[in-house]
């Protein structure tokens, strides 16, 4: 079984590719709707949070766990992997291939301000970003706005124009989603980008790694394919997003649950 968690429904965003890619194996999704937003919390916070669920997918026998939150990746990958025997994804804020393919030498980067603050991120700048200019911009009300079910229209378009016009002001020609909540706006980014800028969202290749890490560990599919949703606080978002990408799975697949 692949565990997958986030903050909240951003995540779906990356369980989408990873349900594309091995619809054989069975997926159990947490969403820490209760305590989202992480983006602002201490990383001891995220860290207690991320231990609790990982520990819950574990005794639900999880083989693997992804972190599909930019946020507690920051905070907790390197501690997670020091506690559990599991083998973690993170999400590896893609700063990498946008420096790579910027013609402009400058790109932009959008994400929370604990993802900013972390080590990896840092790590990231330094190794691969060293050639270009990066904007940062912290999508403050971005999380909630999804978590509350607005993917579209006015509010949506106001906070989106605000982050993203100084991007493109800056001439940046490549925008990287650093947030997994954020692939649910992609419309109205677009909008706001036209031709001025790429949209790289990094979850099609935390896919891939972690397609490599199942064939590296030969983790089999004991199943077809199943999908269990589970939110610790308010679940109608993730029911609504997830039936925008899979309409057949069925309301018993959808929990609250406390962790
Ligand atoms: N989806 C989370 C991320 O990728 C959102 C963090 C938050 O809850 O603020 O960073």
């Amino acid at each position: 079984m692949i565990g997958i968690f986030d903050s909240g429904v951003g995540g779906i965003s990356v369980w989408k590719e990873l349900q594309d890619l091995m619809p054989n194996h069975d997926f159990v999704y947490v969403a820490d709707c209760a305590y989202c937003p992480y983006g602002r919390k201490s990383a001891d916070e995220i860290i207690e949070r991320a231990k609790k669920i990982s520990e819950f997918l574990i005794n639900k026998n999880a083989d693997i766990i992804v972190v599909a939150c930019n946020t507690a990746t920051a905070a907790a990958i390197e501690y997670l992997r020091s506690h559990f025997s599991v083998p973690f994804v993170g999400m590896e804020p893609a700063v990498k291939p946008a420096a790579m393919e910027s013609k402009n030498g400058v790109v932009g980067v959008l994400a929370t301000a604990g993802t900013f603050k972390g080590s990896l991120y840092l790590n990231t700048l330094t190794k691969f970003a060293s050639n270009v200019k990066v904007i940062e911009q912290i999508g403050d009300g971005l999380v909630e706005l999804v978590e509350s079910g607005k993917t579209h229209g006015q509010e949506v378009e106001l906070l989106l124009q605000r982050y993203i016009n100084p991007v493109i002001d800056a001439g940046a020609d490549k925008l990287v989603l650093g947030c997994t909540h954020y692939p649910f706006l992609i419309d109205t980014i677009k909008k706001i980008a036209k031709k001025s800028l790429t949209i790289i969202n990094p979850a099609p290749s935390v896919a891939m790694q972690t397609q490599k890490i199942i064939d590296e560990n030969n983790i089999q599919p004991k199943s077809y394919g199943s999908n269990i949703f589970i939110s610790t606080g308010n679940i109608e978002t993730m029911k609504m997003l997830v039936h925008t990408i899979n309409p057949n799975i069925v309301e018993q697949n959808f929990i609250s649950y406390n962790i």
